[in-house]
């Protein structure tokens, strides 16, 4: 073959793959057959090594690495590679809309998801990628060209004939991070602890070659100089680079408008965040319009019209220095660890329950020891495990104490628990009392824990019904600590529209037990009356759905203690209310009786809007698919709850039928 012959034929094939490249990775849209791909890459590798000297220098054949280096080049950055200042709270998003709109009256801001990877630098000139840098210090980085060559997202050659440079994310999907670990184990390499650290290694590999298995992507969304290419805005921007031949997160970006919308954008992420295939810390805020973001400027290390904010750290590490025994409305024993106090999830923790004897054995927890806390489903904390090359010589194994911490009664074990038999133990008492205070109860606001316990000892709170004698005791409330004439009115305020709650709440509240939040909602619909309930019989109550004989049992028992029917009539006398609330649910709905999971990112409506109407269209949700799950909803980039529905079988319902159902 003639030498221009083969050129032209060169051209062609790379063009053919860059083409399949750009569709199957920016535009999520593949024309060709992965063997027709191969097809291609087969005769351009044949081609390249017969005639070398034709061998282009954006060619895709350079994407399985080249030579290994003997140490990287520095490559120093035109423009320095910045960061933003890391926020971590809603109170500092607002600080932040505020500090904004000092400087610019109607600021636009894109919410981007935050790539848990490590930046990086690309030069383009004419079009074809001539060099790859890590951050570095800000003004210089390592030239990884021959690594960033590997990473398949990455187009070698763009769809424009220009010179620039684009920022963006280098990273690991979680798939990859799996596949890497489970052979490191295999062979016995250390594993890496995060995607993060794992692309951050791999990156950083002298050996190209190595680079190229490991997997890699980037994530497009910075272009240091804007305006020399006619751009106006971040969103631009980011559009632009997509048509360039980049990878953008063009799905999960969002523009909003003010603190509010910043925080609806950012719990709508959290909620699909563990769907996504690859990992992100947070969210990156920046001010829309150049010129605004100009007005803006710059303090002496980062922009101000920009800023990271970081969802709060998933485990942290803390000291356990105590393991306090609290008991129950039930006389139930719980262990609990007392610790060192740690920012987890957003908030400050200090303790965790242990549940029973049973969890502090096999977890070996042991006071003194380093242990590493998380939030369960990102609310309650938990214990995940004891830190054992931590712990001390001296350390005493935990023993299940044998009588109860209050009354000193010998406890009883039931199953896994340790309960105190003595049903006029003070705790009991106290716990009872809060709890029909709680949120998911009767809900009053304004009495902690301690003041409840406080009245108790005292004698202001000997039952339930003595809550709504509290106002003949307004000179005692306002004597207690923190407390003053207007949290005295609010308390008692909120203690006086407690007693319109509907009955569910209050059959929550009396803490019959095994009646929970959910059964005590059931109970009511079912018979809307607490007189009703009361007189229910034993077969009847079992006959009611999801109440079994334990359950019933328990209902019948409560309402024979003359005690607790005494407790009941006081509360009538106040007039609290004794009837359910709720409306009927609708019946005639394609939502009515099923079981709902939504995933994946809605459009027209957000997550907990879906949740209302299905809810009020007399449908159920729940978080995970199941063989009870009767349709899953599906959003953009759904998780991996689309393939259990589809290996299940079950309806999927995109959000066009979603809405079309619920007109
Ligand atoms: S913009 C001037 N956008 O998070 C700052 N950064 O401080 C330009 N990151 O170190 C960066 N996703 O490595 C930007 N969508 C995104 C990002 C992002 C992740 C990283 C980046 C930077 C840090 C932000």
């Amino acid at each position: 073959m003639q030498d221009d012959k083969v050129k032209a034929r060169i051209d062609e094939l790379i063009n053919k793959i860059n083409k399949a490249s750009y569709e199957y990775y920016v535009l999520d849209m593949p024309t060709i057959t992965d063997q027709e791909y191969d097809d291609f890459y087969n005769e351009l590798l044949k081609l390249e090594n017969k005639y070398p000297e034709l061998k282009r220098e954006d060619s895709p054949t350079l994407r399985v690495g080249g030579e290994a280096l003997s140490k990287f080049e520095k490559a120093v950055h035109k423009t320095p590679m910045l960061s933003f200042d890391d926020i971590f709270n809603e109170d500092e998003i607002v600080s932040f809309d505020e500090r904004i709109k000092k400087v610019v009256s109607n600021p636009v801001y894109t919410v981007e998801p935050k790539m848990d990877g490590l930046s990086g630098s690309l030069l383009y000139k004419d079009g074809i990628l001539v060099r790859g840098a890590t951050r570095g210090n800000g003004t210089e980085g390592e030239d990884i060209t021959l690594n960033v060559k590997t990473i398949k997202s990455i187009p070698l050659k763009l769809n424009e004939p220009i010179d620039i440079e684009v920022r963006g994310e280098i990273y690991m999907s979680k798939k990859s991070f799996e596949a890497l670990n489970r052979e490191r184990e295999e062979k016995g390499l250390p594993l890496f602890a995060n995607p993060r650290n794992a692309a951050a290694g791999s990156v950083r590999q002298l050996d190209s070659k190595v680079t190229a298995k490991r997997g890699l992507d980037f994530m497009a969304y910075f272009i240091p100089n804007p305006e020399d290419y006619g751009i106006k805005t971040q969103a631009e921007s980011l559009d632009y680079l997509r048509k360039l031949g980049f990878v953008t997160n063009h799905k999960l970006n969002k523009v909003a408008h003010n603190a509010t919308e910043i925080i609806t954008c950012i719990e709508e992420l959290g909620e699909i965040r563990e769907e996504l295939p690859y990992e992100i810390d947070g969210v990156v805020l920046k001010v829309n319009d150049l010129k605004d973001e100009e007005k803006i400027g710059y303090t002496s290390r980062v922009p101000r019209w920009g800023i990271a904010y970081k969802f709060p750290a998933k485990e942290v590490l803390t000291t356990l220095r105590e393991i306090k025994f609290t008991v129950g409305r039930t006389g139930k024993i719980t262990p609990n660890a007392i610790f060192d106090p740690v920012h987890v999830a957003g908030s400050l923790v200090t303790k965790a329950t242990m549940h029973n004897e049973d969890y502090c054995l096999e977890k070996d927890v042991r006071v003194g020891d380093t242990i590493s806390i998380r939030k369960a489903g990102d609310v309650i904390p938990e214990v995940v495990e004891v830190k054992f090359d931590r712990r001390k010589d001296d350390s005493i194994p935990f023993e299940m104490i044998k009588t109860c911490p209050i009354c000193n009664t010998e406890l009883v074990k039931k199953d896994a628990h340790h309960f105190c038999p003595n049903i006029h133990c003070p705790a009991r008492k106290i716990e009872g009392l809060i709890y029909f205070a709680s949120k998911d109860a009767m809900d009053i606001e304004g009495l902690g824990d301690e003041i409840i316990e406080d009245l108790f000892n005292m004698g202001y709170l000997k039952d339930l019904s003595d809550f709504y004698k509290l106002d003949t005791h307004k000179d005692t409330l306002m004597e207690l600590e923190g407390f003053g004439e207007k949290s005295v009115s609010n308390l008692l305020e909120s203690i006086e529209n407690s007693k319109k709650n509907s009955l569910e709440r209050l059959i929550c509240g009396l803490g019959i037990k095994n009646v929970g939040k959910r059964t005590a909602k059931m109970l009511a619909i079912r018979y809307k009356t607490l007189d009703n309930l009361m007189n229910a019989s034993f077969e009847e109550l079992v006959s009611v759905k999801d109440i079994g004989e334990i359950i019933a049992k328990s209902i019948k028992d409560y309402f024979s203690d003359e005690a607790n029917i005494d407790i009941i009539n006081k509360l009538k006398e106040y007039n609290v209310n004794m009837e359910c609330l709720i409306k009927e649910a609708k019946t005639d709905t394609a939502f009515a009786g099923k079981t709902f999971v939504l995933t994946g990112t809605l459009n027209s409506i957000t997550r907990d809007e879906a949740r209302d109407k299905i809810e009020s269209l007399g449908g159920i949700t729940t978080n995970s698919v199941s063989k009870k799950t009767d349709v899953v909803i599906v959003g953009d980039s759904p998780g991996s709850k689309y393939d259990k529905a589809k290996e299940l079988n079950i309806t999927i319902w995109s959000e066009e039928d979603f809405i079309n159902n619920s007109k």
